[in-house]
């Protein structure tokens, strides 16, 4: 908070708005109601008075998307924030949502946040050709799988404690015996060519033309600097 006071200028702030927040049954989903005091609530909490991107973080069914994309535009005219951006949305939710923004002048949506590794590759088929077309940028999510493809894992190999042993959501999303077949013969590929599979893993994210960049995520700064290794690797096809 102090850092940003003194330099908000230099730094990119995002943050979303969908997931509850507080047991009020108005404190979620994409409302009218909910995007505004949520915003409200993270200026106040950040020390700032405007973000640069303001996510969607998941499509919710039970509001119209013509009141939630009215709303980040008004928040836009507002100057409380710069970009509306959407995450988890499919392809076609969000060329519906571009549809409606063009035609009533609305801001429209220039950054999206899907899911991407060498296990969740869905986002090739039909999101990152869009994003390409579309010219959105494109700064994925999970680039490690959750620390799966970080040689720690293997086909009956699991660490004491991680992500994908600790938290059910992770241990779900990447749970099926083919993952870490995947992730064993990986990290194999990753020694016989000399290095570490976590920057090797980041930089096969970062090599795919419709991505801007990879947010990895880090526990203490050992992980963070061996996943920074990624900007030095020479990807070939
Ligand atoms: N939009 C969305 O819905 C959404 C969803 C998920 C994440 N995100 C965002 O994306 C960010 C990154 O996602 P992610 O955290 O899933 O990314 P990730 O890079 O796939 O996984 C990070 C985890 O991998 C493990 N790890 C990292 N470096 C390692 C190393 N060198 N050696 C061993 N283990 C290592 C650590 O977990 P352990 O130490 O526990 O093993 C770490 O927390 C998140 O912080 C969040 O901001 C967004």
């Amino acid at each position: 908070m102090n850092l940003l006071k003194k330099e908000r200028q230099k730094y990119v702030v995002t943050s979303k708005v969908y997931w509850p927040t507080s047991e009020d049954p108005n404190g979620k989903g994409l409302s009218k109601k909910n995007i505004f005091k949520s915003l409200d609530d993270t200026l106040l909490r950040l020390g700032t008075d405007y973000l640069d991107f303001y996510f969607v973080h998941d499509f919710d069914h039970n509001t119209p998307m013509e009141t939630t994309l009215e709303s980040l535009d008004q928040l836009v005219k507002a100057g409380k924030i710069l970009h509306p951006a959407v995450s988890n949305w499919s392809a076609w939710q969000i060329e519906k949502a571009l549809g409606i923004q063009a035609k009533n002048g609305y801001s429209l949506f220039e950054l999206m946040e899907p899911m991407y590794n060498l296990v969740k590759r869905q986002a090739e088929v039909e999101l990152l050709p869009m994003a390409q077309a579309e010219k959105m940028g494109v700064i994925s999510y999970s680039p490690l799988g959750g620390g799966l493809l970080t040689g720690k894992y293997g086909e009956t190999k699991r660490p004491v404690s991680g992500r994908l042993v600790e938290d059910q959501r992770y241990a779900q999303r990447y749970g099926e015996k083919t993952n870490f077949k995947i992730a064993a013969e990986f990290t194999q590929f990753a020694k016989k060519l000399g290095v570490h599979p976590a920057p090797l893993a980041i930089a096969w994210v970062n090599y795919h033309q419709g991505i801007t960049a990879p947010i990895i995520g880090a526990r203490n700064m050992e992980q963070l600097a061996v996943s920074l290794e990624a900007v030095n690797f020479e990807m070939t096809e």
